[in-house]
């Protein structure tokens, strides 16, 4: 038998900075998973990781006991390569939901598998569940069969795959111990790498809308991750992406759905479709299906053009549960029974757009969660109307806030006028939107 840990030792030994034997550290995971160790004392370490890091024998022995916690998906036969990206969390970022299906219409097999929101981000998992009927949470065995049929499918981590990241996510959600990267790296790698993906391609997010928002920061973050996939035999590709303002024009589960169908059907936002186009040419040529980076981009966009990836959208939700009514006006999503326009109070040019300051705003309006058991509202967010750059004058509409209730639309109000500075005349030039690419 394991002899237990004693969980306050060992972390009072991160706390106070020590490095851990891979026999305290996989201990103290391993009593977590089965509850003899509780969320006070795991939350504690999270918060001492937090302060004072990982090295990389510690990063190495996390992300094996969160691996190996769970399933290893079944690569099945040849065929086409098995692709997935995964991004470090935004605001606004609903590049998953176009990215799928798109990847899917050029070739690959997408096994893609996602979160929540976490902290002031949003989560793929509870934008997908906007959609009416959508499951999530469906077997390993059905997922297969999708992917076999659809060539994607888009599911939460099952109790099978990586259950202790599952329970450290959460966790973190609401301990304020997400902005990690030792954390972030083990989470998203160990999910990745029981998908038996031949490539990943990693969007890591730069500015103060992601979890690290210097891009010296950010950058050490796609080598660690990189890292753990090279290590593992893994092509891992990581794509450094500008969140100094939100992606696209929308923030808020149902709304961000709306904006990526505008996506697919070849329209939306002009930043969503260069992070799609971008992510979606690494994922070709991480795959082996185009010779460079030019061709995959040229490749992506005939696809988007041309409608297939939408097809394949409408194909992958109709297996997974769902129904959108693609003709129709809002594509049959649940829409926030009262609205509000929030108009400039000064004439000027819009010099920032604080992307963390409009994530954790759709929080209190009900679009995310303060415990790990809440149920979120689908309708409620934030549509800007206003690009940092644009000239407005007062009275000009910045943006239209949904809200469950009149007072979601007061609380909603505040945050735009918070989040959205208009300045006279002097202005701040945003990150070019694709940054830098690590590879291995
Ligand atoms: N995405 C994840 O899956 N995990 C993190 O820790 C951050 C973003």
């Amino acid at each position: 038998m394991r002899t237990r840990v004693i969980p306050q030792q060992v972390i009072a030994r991160k706390r106070d900075g020590h490095t851990l034997s891979a026999q305290e550290l996989e201990g103290l995971l391993e009593d977590y998973l089965d509850g003899h160790v509780g969320d006070d004392q795991m939350a504690a370490f999270l918060m001492a990781v937090y302060f004072k890091g990982l090295d990389d024998e510690e990063l190495d022995v996390l992300v094996e006991v969160m691996l190996h916690s769970g399933e290893v998906l079944d690569r099945g036969g040849a065929g086409a390569p098995r692709v997935d990206k995964h991004s470090t969390g935004g605001v606004g970022d609903k590049v998953s939901l176009v990215l799928a299906p798109l990847a899917a219409e050029l070739g690959l097999v997408v096994p893609m598998m996602s979160g929540r929101g976490l902290g002031h981000t949003g989560g793929t998992l509870d934008k997908l569940e906007s959609i009416p009927g959508f499951e999530t949470r469906i077997s390993l065995a059905r997922f297969d069969r999708i992917l076999g049929d659809v060539g994607c499918a888009m599911i939460g981590q099952t109790e099978e795959i990586a259950p202790l990241d599952r329970k450290l996510y959460a966790l973190r959600d609401v301990t304020g111990t997400v902005p990690s990267l030792p954390l972030i790296t083990a989470s998203i790698m160990s999910k990745k790498l029981a998908e038996s993906l031949d490539g990943l391609v990693l969007d890591v997010k730069v500015g103060e809308g992601a979890f690290l928002s210097r891009i010296e920061d950010a950058r050490a973050l796609a080598r660690a991750m990189v890292g753990v996939g090279a290590a593992r035999g893994l092509v891992v590709t990581a794509v450094l992406t500008a969140m100094d303002r939100p992606l696209g024009k929308t923030i808020g589960n149902a709304l961000e759905v709306r904006e990526a169908v505008d996506c697919l059907a070849g329209g939306g936002p002009g930043d969503l479709r260069e992070v799609v186009t971008e992510l979606a040419a690494e994922m070709s040529l991480a795959g082996g299906l185009v010779p460079d980076l030019g061709e995959g981009r040229g490749r992506a966009a005939e696809v988007l053009a041309g409608g297939g990836a939408l097809a394949r959208f409408e194909r992958l939700v109709a297996a997974q549960g769902g129904t959108l009514a693609l003709s129709g006006d809002g594509y049959g999503l649940p829409a926030a029974p009262v609205t509000r326009v929030v108009a400039a109070n000064r004439t000027g040019v819009v010099a920032r757009i604080d992307p963390h300051a409009l994530g954790y705003g759709v929080i209190p309006m009900g679009g995310g969660r303060t415990r790990q058991d809440q149920e979120i509202d689908p309708r409620v967010g934030f549509e800007l109307r206003v690009r940092v750059g644009d000239r407005v004058s007062r009275g000009d509409p910045l943006a239209v806030v949904h809200g469950a209730s009149k007072d979601d639309l007061f609380i909603g109000a505040r945050v735009i006028h918070e989040a959205v500075t208009v300045a006279g005349g002097s202005e701040t030039a945003p990150l070019r939107l694709v940054l830098e690419r690590v590879t291995a």
